[in-house]
């Protein structure tokens, strides 16, 4: 079956139907579904959501969009939350030079703190790199432990950075944009990069795949993406669900 290593359900985009939506889930051929924090408000949600339904797992962190409003306090708060047992990663971290909501000294200060809160967890970490790919390599490099491990979200960097992440641990997540007629990257990716380190994911409510581009996405259309993979890699369908679907397990250990 499907998973979906990331969605927002707890999104406003899905509070008028957020339950019956994911009632249709497993009909709809998706496992598990993990949903990433941005803040601590959103990463108490995933949390209550993963305790609400058996099949969706949560991640707590900030994302670098709100880099400007953590501190050492929230830090803390993160590591309570983390005893969780469906609390699976820290995440989202990272740095976001597109939209550069928050001072980028803060967004390095911050992922790199918060990766330092993986290790000493002994936790993945997920990965948002959106414009800032050599920061968010450098600071992983000088960050890296072994056992180091995680995932680079809807990756949108070339292939040779994407072999160096994988040498670090870590599985590369493709979403929506590898089913867009444009993304030439995107489809690099999954053609060069082994079924092995990859991952599939809705990044829902945003970047819905084709032929639903710019429409609210949901985490039973991952298998747009599944659909898509397995076009560019020449594989069936089933294998590129399959191997994502046990790369992710193996990851996040679970059954
Ligand atoms: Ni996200």
């Amino acid at each position: 079956m499907l998973i979906d290593s990331h969605a927002h359900l707890d999104d406003e985009k899905f509070d008028e139907d957020r339950d019956e939506l994911i009632n249709l889930l497993k009909q709809n051929g998706v496992e598990l579904v993990l949903n990433p924090g941005c803040d601590v408000k959103t990463s108490e949600r995933s949390i209550q959501l993963s305790e609400k339904y058996d099949m969706i797992y949560a991640a707590v962190g900030t994302h670098p969009e709100d880099a400007d409003k953590m501190d050492e306090e929230t830090l803390e708060l993160y590591k309570k939350y983390a005893l969780n047992k469906k609390v699976l990663a820290i995440g989202e971290i990272g740095l976001d030079y597109y939209y550069d909501n928050s001072p980028r000294e803060y967004q390095r200060k911050w992922f790199r703190e918060q990766v330092k809160l993986a290790k000493q967890l002994d936790m993945p970490y997920i990965v948002h790199d959106r414009d800032a790919h050599e920061d968010v390599f450098n600071i992983m490099k000088e960050e890296h432990y072994s056992g180091a491990r995680g995932i680079l979200h809807c990756y949108s960097g070339n292939i040779e950075l994407a072999k160096e992440f994988i040498k670090m641990g870590f599985l590369i997540s493709l979403g929506g944009p590898v089913t867009f007629k444009n993304s030439k990257v995107s489809k690099k990716v999954a053609f060069e990069i082994p079924l092995e380190h990859l991952l599939i994911e809705t990044d829902s409510p945003y970047l819905a795949p084709e032929p639903f581009r710019g429409k609210r996405n949901q985490p039973a259309l991952v298998k747009y993406v599944a659909e898509e993979i397995a076009k560019i890699k020449g594989v069936s369908y089933d294998e590129v669900v399959n191997k994502t679907n046990s790369n992710f397990k193996r990851l996040f250990k679970i059954n």
